[in-house]
């Protein structure tokens, strides 16, 4: 069977999803203390992307109403478990690229690590423009290629061996993708090294 460039990635996401809590535990207390930013400030209607096994869930406050996607059954499953009990958060099985929210549903968008493994992730930022209401904020904490001239020729080298395993990028130009997509209000906060980022972004339309 020939499967696309999507199926392929999600195959890999079922399949890490059994491991991922576990191996993504070193890096987990660093990234920790970033996530509250990126939940902090959600307001309103708020969509949470590739979700995962559901790491940002716990700093969303009761008050506000969460959407969380993910096109791995293997990942939701995982976090639908671990946060049955808050009745704020409704779980979709359903890809950026193509969902079947109206124009204009949410006043908030969050990612994190999600955009260095969606395939054409321009695709998916055109989605997140169309869904995300006219100045809605959008979120997204990504590692993205580092400009260093070293390191990142080196993350070019390596990235073969994340994408085949796990099917995510070390190596992506994220801002590229977003400003490509057409949004024009774009905050960059760099978190480490040039590698950790997170882009703040007002939907303009
Ligand atoms: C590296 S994990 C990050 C999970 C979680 N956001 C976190 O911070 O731990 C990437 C997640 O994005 C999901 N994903 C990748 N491409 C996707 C797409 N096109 N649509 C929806 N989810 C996607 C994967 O299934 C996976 O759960």
């Amino acid at each position: 069977m020939n499967l696309s460039g999507t199926e392929v990635i999600k195959k890999k996401y079922n399949r890490y999803s059994k491991i991922y809590d576990v191996v993504e535990l070193p890096m987990e207390k660093f990234f920790a203390k970033v996530r509250p930013d990126l939940t902090r400030y959600a307001r309103g209607n708020i969509l949470e992307i590739g979700v995962g096994t559901g790491k940002n869930l716990k700093y969303y406050s009761d008050n506000v109403r969460v959407t969380a996607i993910d096109f791995s059954p293997g990942m939701l499953s995982k976090a639908q478990k671990k946060f049955s009990y808050k009745k704020n958060i409704t779980f979709l099985e359903m890809d950026i690229q193509s969902t079947t929210f109206e124009d204009n549903t949410f006043d908030t968008i969050i990612a994190s690590f999600v955009f260095c493994s969606v395939s054409d992730p321009v695709k998916g930022l055109n989605e997140i423009r169309r869904i995300c209401k006219p100045g809605g904020k959008i979120y997204l904490l990504e590692h993205v290629r580092s400009n260093n001239r070293i390191v990142g020729p080196i993350l070019d080298l390596f990235n073969p061996i994340p994408l085949k395993l796990f099917g995510f990028n070390i190596n992506r130009n994220t801002l590229k993708n977003i400003k490509e997509s057409g949004f024009l209000n774009i905050i960059e906060r760099i978190y480490w090294g040039n590698i950790l980022k997170m882009y703040i972004i007002t939907n303009n339309k």
